[in-house]
């Protein structure tokens, strides 16, 4: 049965769905260096680009698992500054938690004040046992929110088709 992500609200962000009228934000974040050295090359390289990332994306995960990343949106001007939520890969037995913000909106909290509101809802809203995140070794400020966010480090690990290792985070309701 799906489950329903709704709007989530925080101090000073929204997260809300992402829709294709969100592309130009899309194709910046996805093209950003940071973006490409810690995540990985989409080849989204025009609106057009965009726009299918967006529906084969995130639109395919809240209509199939009412789960998916979500966009960030600051309360005090509307800007789209990151996306960050919950995804279910076939690669992973758990839900994970993602998250990525443009340069100018990282380093002021931002990141772990939607991500501390992704946590609450999977726990809380959804009942989750067991939240998981994946994150490149060399990426110091992704690890360092996910331990601010009571993940710990698990193991190393391998997704299919990559030969890189890349570190499993965990928070599991029987710690706490
Ligand atoms: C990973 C990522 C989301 C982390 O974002 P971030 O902006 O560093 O995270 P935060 O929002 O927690 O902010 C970090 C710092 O801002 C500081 N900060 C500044 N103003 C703040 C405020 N008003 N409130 C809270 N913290 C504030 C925090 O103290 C924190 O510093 P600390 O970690 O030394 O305590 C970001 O680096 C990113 O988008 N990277 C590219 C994509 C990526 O790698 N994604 C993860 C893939 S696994």
């Amino acid at each position: 049965m799906p489950l329903f992500l709704e709007i989530l609200e925080t101090e000073r962000l929204v997260l809300r769905f992402q829709t294709i009228r969100d592309a130009e934000f899309i194709l910046e974040l996805l093209n950003d260096p940071s973006w490409l050295k810690f995540i990985g090359d989409r080849g989204v390289r025009t609106i057009e680009d965009a726009k299918n990332f967006i529906l084969n994306g995130p639109v395919r995960m809240y209509k199939e698992l009412g789960l998916g990343f979500l966009l960030v949106e600051r309360k005090e001007d509307q800007a789209p500054i990151g996306i960050c939520g919950l995804m279910k890969r076939e690669s992973l037995e758990d839900i994970d938690i993602g998250f990525a913000f443009l340069p100018q909106y990282q380093g002021q909290g931002y990141a772990y004040e939607a991500a501390t509101r992704v946590m609450t809802y999977g726990k809380d809203s959804l009942g989750l046992n067991r939240i998981v995140a994946i994150t490149k070794q060399g990426n110091h400020h992704s690890i360092k929110l996910l331990e601010k966010l009571g993940l710990q480090f698990e193991n190393l690990i391998h997704l299919p088709n990559d030969q890189e290792e890349i570190n499993l985070f965990a928070w599991n309701r029987s710690q706490v």
